[in-house]
C-alpha cells in the first residue's frame, strides 16, 4: 500500500518522538549505504540531526535524499551502524533505494544547504507498507539498539564508559532476548573489537 500523504504518515510507523529507523542513501557514484538514524517527528514537522562525516551525512548532501527503513531486525541495526551490509540487501522499489526486509519505508528530501543547521527538516515525499508488524514490547530488543548506540559513540570518542554501558546491557539481553537480540549482541562485541 503506497503512502503520500504527511497525515497518513503513522500508517508507516512514524510516530511523534524520535524514530529510529535504517536511513538508505547513495552516493554520487551510485554506492548504497545503510546506517541507523533517528527521524525525530513533532507532529507535522520531521527533522534529523546528522553528524558531519558519515556516509548518510555526505550522501543527503549530495543527493537531497534518503529513504527511511523501518525493521525490528536488531542484527540490521548492529551491522549497519558498525560495518557495511552487503549490496544483495538492498532493492529498488518505486524507483527508491530500501531494504529487501523493511517492513515500511519512506522517501524524505532535504534541502543539502540546511543540513549545516543543528535540526534541518526533512519532507516527507511517500512510502509503502510491507509487512504489518504486531508485537509486545521487548526490553531486549530495545536494549540492543541502545548498545548500537553506545558502540558508535564508542568507536568515536573510545571512552570506557561506553563500554561498561554495553556489558550492563549485555546481560538484560541475555534475560529479555530471543535468539536473534543474543545473536546481535555477539556480533556487536566482534565488530567493536574491530576498532581496539
Ligand atoms: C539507533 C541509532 C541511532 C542513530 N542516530 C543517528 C542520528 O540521528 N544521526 C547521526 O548522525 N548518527 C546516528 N547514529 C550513528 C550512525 O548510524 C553511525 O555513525 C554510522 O556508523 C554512520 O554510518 P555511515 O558512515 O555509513 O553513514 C545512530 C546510530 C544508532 C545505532
Amino acid at each position: 500500500m503506497m503512502i503520500y500523504d504527511l497525515e497518513e504518515i503513522e500508517e508507516l510507523g512514524i510516530f511523534d518522538g524520535i524514530n529510529e529507523i535504517i536511513a538508505t542513501t547513495e552516493n554520487k557514484l551510485g554506492a548504497f549505504n545503510a546506517a541507523p538514524l533517528g527521524l525525530i517527528r513533532r507532529g507535522d514537522v520531521l527533522s534529523v540531526r546528522l553528524f558531519a562525516g558519515s556516509h548518510t551525512y555526505e550522501n543527503i548532501m549530495s543527493k537531497g535524499k534518503f529513504v527511511a527503513n523501518v525493521s525490528h531486525d536488531p542484527m540490521l541495526f548492529v551491522e549497519t551502524a558498525l560495518n557495511d551490509i552487503p549490496e544483495d540487501k538492498f532493492v529498488e522499489r518505486d524507483g527508491e533505494l530500501t531494504l529487501k526486509e523493511a517492513e515500511a519505508w519512506a522517501l524524505f528530501k532535504c534541502e543539502p544547504k540546511n543540513l549545516d543547521i543543528a535540526l534541518p527538516e526533512v519532507e516527507f515525499v511517500k512510502g509503502e507498507v510491507l509487512e504489518r508488524e504486531f508485537r509486545a514490547v521487548n526490553r531486549g530488543i530495545n536494549l540492543v539498539v541502545e548498545a548500537a548506540v553506545a558502540a558508535t559513540r564508542y568507536v568515536a570518542l573510545k571512552s570506557d564508559l561506553y563500554l561498561e554501558e554495553i556489558f550492563r546491557i549485555r546481560r538484560i539481553v541475555g534475560r529479555c532476548g530471543g535468539p536473534r537480540e543474543i545473536e546481535a549482541m555477539d556480533r556487536l562485541d566482534e565488530l567493536i573489537e574491530r576498532f581496539d
